[in-house]
């Protein structure tokens, strides 16, 4: 953890706070931070290289645990942003901290919906096979070890803006996960954070009204299927 490059990104030169805003929220909270919120730079000197999503973070500890779990994430096989880096600037004599990512909109060819916000968007509706991946996902995750300790799920929903469909999902927000270690959890309580993250994802993706996706029990069972651990099974 203690090698993590922290790169200053010549892209990332030049003023912040004069981008485009895509998030009021963002990391550190407004009392704290300068209240960025998430920032979009676009790149119009490379093609190869994409549009850059940042928001600060508050010192580079955080940066550094938010950079791991990217990692933990990855190695494990989740669905995540292609690049994310920590990006150090000075400010005011000061070293600042930023967290930048992959433009998961790839310069809006994807509208980026959060998970929490499925059921209230119209139109949008998740297959068997996306609520699969997704349970699957969910259990990879734990099977390493991390869960989403934060209320929600940080995960995004990709679709095309126009015909709707369903292109993918993609865990963000990676201050959000948290081992059993840094949660400093008994582990009962660890399960129990597993089991609110399932519960939050199956309600967020279940489909009542529509005979083509998972039931909720479906659901359970995917989701058990996939796990590592039996004895960390949630009772049902
Ligand atoms: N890499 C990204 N690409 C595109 N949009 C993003 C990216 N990261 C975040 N966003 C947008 O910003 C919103 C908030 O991001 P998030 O990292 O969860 O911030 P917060 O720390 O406030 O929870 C997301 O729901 C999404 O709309
Ligand atoms: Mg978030």
């Amino acid at each position: 953890m203690d090698d993590e490059p922290v790169i200053i990104s010549p892209m990332m030169k030049g003023p912040l706070g004069k981008d485009e805003v895509i998030s009021k929220k963002g990391f550190v909270s407004s009392h704290v931070g300068k209240g960025l919120g998430v920032q979009r730079r676009s790149n119009q000197e490379s093609s190869t290289v994409g549009s850059i999503v940042y928001k600060e973070v508050h010192g580079l500890q955080a940066a550094k645990r938010a950079i791991q779990n990217y990692k933990q994430l990855k190695e494990a096989g989740i669905p995540v942003a292609p690049v994310t880096k920590i990006i150090k600037r000075k400010e005011d004599g000061k070293d600042e901290y930023y967290i930048a990512m992959s433009d998961l909109t790839e310069n809006d060819k994807y509208q980026v919906i959060e998970i929490s916000d499925v059921s209230s968007q119209t139109g949008l509706f998740l297959d068997r096979d996306i609520q699969r991946r997704l349970l699957v996902s969910l259990a990879h995750m734990h099977n390493a070890g991390l869960v989403d300790f934060h209320p929600g799920l940080s995960i995004i929903i990709r679709r095309e803006p126009n015909s709707g469909k369903v292109h993918d999902f993609v865990y963000i927000d990676y201050d959000n996960f948290g081992d059993q270690a840094f949660l400093s959890r008994a582990y009962h309580s660890h399960n129990e954070e597993k089991l609110r993250d399932l519960k939050t994802l199956i309600t967020a993706t279940s489909m009542p009204n529509n005979p083509d996706s998972l039931t909720e029990d479906e659901m359970w069972l995917v989701y058990k299927e996939a796990q590592q651990f039996p004895e960390t099974q949630p009772l049902k």
